[in-house]
Parts: structure tokens; sequence; C-alpha cells
């Protein structure tokens, strides 16, 4: 940990360019197991006046499991010189194989969250409210080509409780 300072989340700039561009992965632990996966959709702000970051996870994904079952959960980003790693993280599942292994990254906590030791900047972050996207609140329905088998992601808003940037 003492690779990271702690910095309050408003010192965060560019969370587009973040999140859209740079991508993420998004780390939970479950019965002593941690799984990691890509993500390149999200977003971060205020809400209830708590510094808050959105994940999206289709319920296919493994790391779902991870996410229902834990009550935290860590953002974290990195250098340009992982998009190798993030690329797999995005393209396998956990399931399936030993993904941090494959990757070349190192699951660490932070307390009970997990999170990624070669990340440059991480959201530790508590779960506030959880829910699913539903076909018939789509008012633009072309946005629904996003979902062939009809795959709809979770969403969880979740209060950035510490960011950690790499010193
Ligand atoms: C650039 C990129 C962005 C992605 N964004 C998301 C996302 O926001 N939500 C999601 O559910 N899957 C997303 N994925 C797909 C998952 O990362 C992928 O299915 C992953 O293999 C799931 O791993 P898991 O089964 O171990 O959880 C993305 C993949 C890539 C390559």
């Amino acid at each position: 940990m003492s690779k990271f300072k702690e910095i309050s989340p408003e010192q965060v700039s560019n969370i587009f360019g973040l999140i859209g561009h740079d991508w993420m992965l998004i780390t939970a632990a479950k019965d002593g197991a941690v799984n990691t996966m890509t993500a390149s959709w999200g977003c971060a702000g205020i809400l209830w006046n708590k510094p808050v970051a959105i994940c999206f996870i289709r319920h296919s994904r493994y790391t779902f499991e991870f996410a229902e079952a834990a009550d935290t959960m860590s953002l974290s980003f990195f250098g340009e010189e992982y998009r190798p790693a993030l690329n797999l993280c995005g393209r396998v599942s956990g399931r399936d194989c030993d993904k941090f292994a494959e990757a070349g990254l190192t699951p660490a906590f932070y307390g009970d969250t997990p999170y990624i030791e070669e990340a440059r900047l991480v959201f530790i972050c508590r779960k506030l409210y959880a829910d699913d996207i539903k076909e018939d609140n789509f008012i633009v329905k072309g946005l629904l080509a996003n979902y062939p088998t009809r795959d709809f992601h979770r969403f969880y808003i979740l209060e950035i409780k510490t960011a950690l940037l790499r010193i």
C-alpha cells in the first residue's frame, strides 16, 4: 500500500477518458477467491451527496457472481503498457483460466477489498444500489441493439470510499 497515496476523488480528472479510453478492471472477492474483468462503460460523479462511480456488469460474466456476493469492489485504472492485460481480462473468463497469472497482474487487498497492485489509480468502493437495465425502460429503442441476446447489465452505484494514486 506504500506505493499509493490517498487522494480526494475530486482530484481525478478526465473520467470520460479514464473509463471510455483507458478502460478499468472491476475486481471483487467471493469466498476467498478474487476475479476481475475489463469494463469501458461506466461513469462517476456525485449522487446522494457522495462521490460515486457506476459500473455495468452483464449477468453472464463470472465477475457478476463476485459483485453480487461482495459488499465492496474496486475499480483499477492503468497506464497504456497494461493494455494487453486489459484486453486479456476482457476476452477470457475467470471461469476458464487464472486471469491474473495470464495477464501478469497481482491481486492485492485494501482492507477486505481486492484491487490490482499494478494499477496507477484505484477506487475502493462500497455498493450502495443495484438494479438491472430493463427493456421496457428504453426510450431510444435502437439502443437495444447492444443486447441482441437480451443479456442486460446490472448496474451498481458505488460510493468511492478511497481513491488511491500511485506515487
Ligand atoms: C474494452 C472492453 C470493455 C468491456 N466492458 C464491459 C462492461 O462494461 N460490462 C461488461 O459486462 N462486460 C464488459 N466487457 C466484457 C468482459 O470484460 C468480458 O466478458 C470478460 O471476459 C468477463 O470476464 P469474467 O467472465 O471473468 O467476469 C468488456 C470487454 C472489453 C474488451
